[in-house]
């Protein structure tokens, strides 16, 4: 009896944990019609699981995109293609179009016909077909006892035999990912579109109001979106540019909804989250404060002072180097603000709790202390070591240095280049290649700018890192330039083949391998290289152990609290957050409305600031209030904000109310909760939405372009 009640009483306890955080969880839309649908109903969704997902029928998945295979995300907004994401997502498309006499970045870009929509070369969207639970299949031939060598090769078999066999002859893509840190597989299959058009883009006065000032804040008053249109092959089917071409019709397009958001509307979101970290242990979360966040922070920043520098002296550079500046600003501010939100919201305690009991869970019988014992005693161990060793470190600064100075990664490329010299057959196609590959990199590459980031980032490197991971170079910049990295700098700048377009053409009119083996950044690159090898070596030593530290840390968080739905992490796969339109507080005494409008633009109008210049025109249709259809009771909506669980890869993703009808796109998230990639706090994690009425608005009264809102279907 006493028993039964204490069964009872458990299940009670588990369930109230399981609907606790209703809005956390960024869930697999094939599993929903088990594990949410019904709490999304209770919430107020008018929808049925297949509406969302369905292999059988047109359903809304079939409208939800990932661009450029997960950076970003879509949705398909009319029968003829027409898609809808961030201006952020279209930023470096819409840099890459920009000259400084056609600078579509500071004013924007509207197609007025087909026949001017400009072609993206390199952009993909790709549309979601099926996904499969592929578990059993994946692990059949694999067991606890057997080295993680071993289980790994197994499963590399299993996934290469399934994808190959999805694949075929088809133009299909398949890929199976892992979840849960190695605990369950599912297969995706995509179909994947290539000849993607710019139909148009807002000015960056109203894509990118509040520039950087603004990022990842909330009260914000950005339309940042942007529309381009998917083409296809005659016959339907994914086809590289032609002019032959026709606009994408697929099963379903997303109706859009005129009626607005209010306080407390059920929503949903379908996106293509990229990564987060949610099972990350106290130790983790140590690393990432004390070593890995502020180096990340640090070599940013120093790389952002550089080029806003340039940026400020010419608008040639400006353009060039814009898409840059975004990333590099974006992400600095998003390790500080991670850094900020996990100490003051005592993510590592709450972490530490959760470890402990676990620790104690497992201790509670044999079998258990068998399995999982040592799991937690394994991580404090490995980043103990890792602590040491700096690893982690040392690989930050690798990677921005590798992607600060670019000639270090054109050069990398050029490995390819050098081997195929070297066998000394034809290399005509290559070194044709490498001529395209060279159009397209000096575009957006100047030496001063290129040599100083190097300078600095080899200056921090040495300054900041213990000697085992110096390259190569540094000796030589010891011994044949006193260690001055500026006169070292100057000379690779001077003497490479690589530092400039002209110099690189006229060796691949007469190219050698050993003249590219000798080159000074050739050379610098590589040794950057070893010196990143040597680091990753350093860290395989442990990596089995960790993989299998966390694999069994979630198995087992699973199995202590079965009556909790749990979700994996992101990984640049179609996930769902459902949740509600929500004011928050973001501090004491401070407390924010959840929606801003109009006049919050007025207000932050400062002709003296480029981040914060209104566009002429849309002052003028603000101050007079001609919103045309678009306000709300004579007020004109801008960005609203929700509870939905997002992150990087989700932007552009499609806000979609009970009815599944869009209402705003998401493109960002707000300073208070970024430590979200690691946990969700459901008092301040929200999404900034940018409002559709607003889209539509600027679409049809500032750019003239109303002409496409005919193709949409416009919900009263
Ligand atoms: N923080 C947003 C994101 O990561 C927007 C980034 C682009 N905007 C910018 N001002 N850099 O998706």
């Amino acid at each position: 009896m006493k028993n039964k009640v204490l069964a009872i009483l458990l299940a009670f306890v588990l369930l109230s944990v399981s609907n606790l955080f209703a809005d956390e969880g960024m869930w697999l839309p094939m599993l929903i019609s088990r594990f949410n649908i019904a709490d999304m109903q209770k919430m107020g969704c008018k929808l049925t699981a297949d509406q969302i997902y369905s292999v059988n029928q047109a359903c809304i998945k079939d409208a939800i995109v990932a661009l450029d295979h997960g950076g970003c995300s879509g949705s398909i907004i009319s029968g003829k293609g027409l898609l809808i994401t961030n201006h952020h997502c279209g930023y470096e498309a819409i840099a890459g179009q920009s000259t400084v006499d056609h600078d579509y970045l500071t004013d924007g870009y509207w197609a007025m016909r087909p026949e001017e929509e400009l072609p993206i070369p390199g952009k993909t969207v790709s549309f979601l077909v099926r996904m499969e639970d592929v578990t059993s299949t994946v692990l059949s031939g694999v067991n606890e006892t057997m080295k993680e060598e071993d289980r790994n090769k197994i499963i590399e078999h299993a996934i290469d035999s399934l994808t190959k066999e999805v694949e075929g002859n088809t133009q299909l893509e398949a890929s199976v990912e892992s979840m849960f840190a190695g605990n369950e597989y599912y297969l995706f299959v995509y179909q994947t579109y290539r000849d993607i058009r710019l139909v148009g883009a807002p000015a960056s006065g109203i894509g990118k109001f509040g520039g950087e000032t603004d990022n990842w804040m909330w009260p914000r008053h950005t339309g940042d979106f942007c529309i381009l249109r998917v083409y296809s092959g005659a016959d339907g089917n994914p086809s590289e540019y032609s002019k032959e071409n026709i606009p994408y019709h697929g099963k379903y397009f997303l109706p859009i909804s005129m009626a607005g958001v209010k306080e407390g509307d059920f929503s949903i979101i379908m996106g293509y989250p990229g990564s987060t970290d949610r099972y990350l242990t106290s130790y983790g979360i140590q690393e990432k404060i004390n070593l890995t966040n502020p180096a990340d922070i640090l070599l940013k920043t120093a790389k952002m002072d550089i080029i806003k520098s340039f940026m400020d002296k010419s608008d040639a550079l400006r353009i060039s180097y814009a898409s840059d500046y975004a990333y590099l600003a974006n992400f600095q501010k998003k390790s500080i603000q991670e850094t900020k939100a996990l100490t003051r919201l005592k993510v590592f305690d709450d972490k530490k709790k959760q470890e402990d009991a676990f620790e104690a869970w497992a201790r509670q019988n044999q079998d258990r202390a068998d399995k999982y014992g040592t799991v937690i005693s394994e991580f404090a161990d490995i980043y103990k070591t890792k602590e040491e060793d700096k690893s982690d470190v040392a690989e930050t600064y690798l990677q921005e240095m590798l992607m600060g100075a670019k000639v270090l990664l054109f050069a990398y490329k050029a490995n390819e280049l050098a081997s195929v010299l070297e066998e000394k057959g034809d290399f005509s196609a290559t070194v044709a290649d490498y001529r395209q590959r060279a159009e397209e990199f000096y575009k957006d590459y100047n030496p001063e700018v290129d040599k100083q980031i190097l300078e600095k980032m080899m200056e921090l490197y040495k300054k900041n890192l213990p000697e085992q991971y110096y390259p190569e170079t540094f000796k030589l910049v010891d011994r044949k330039f006193k260690g001055d990295f500026g006169k070292y700098a100057d000379y690779l700048y001077k003497k490479s083949i690589l530092a400039s377009k002209e110099k690189f053409n006229s060796f691949l009119d007469h190219p050698r391998a050993k003249k590219l083996q000798k080159d000074p950044a050739f050379m610098a690159s590589n040794s950057f290289l070893a010196s990143y090898i040597l680091v990753r070596v350093i860290q395989m030593g442990y990596e089995d152990r960790f993989n299998i530290a966390r694999r069994k840390y979630i198995a087992g968080l699973k199995e202590m609290d079965p009556g909790m739905k749990y979700y994996p992490d992101a990984n640049s796969t179609l996930r769902l957050t459902y949740g509600q339109v929500k004011p928050y507080e973001a501090a004491d005494a401070v407390s924010f409305d959840y929606r801003t409008t109009y006049k919050g633009i007025l207000e932050k109008d400062d002709p003296s600031n480029p981040e914060f210049t209104v566009p002429k025109k849309l002052e003028n249709l603000l101050a007079s209030k001609d919103f045309g259809d678009y306000a709300e009771n004579g007020v004109l909506p801008v960005c609203f904000l929700t509870t939905h669980d997002i992150t990087g890869g989700n932007s552009g993703s499609p806000v979609l109310n009970a009815n599944g009808e869009l209402i705003g796109l998401a493109f960002d998230g707000n300073s208070e909760s970024m430590s979200s990639d690691i946990k969700y706090d459901e008092n301040l994690q929200r999404t900034i939405c940018v409002d559709i009425r607003y889209v539509l608005f600027v679409i049809d009264k500032f750019a003239g372009a109303g002409y496409l809102l005919n193709e949409m279907k416009l919900q009263k």
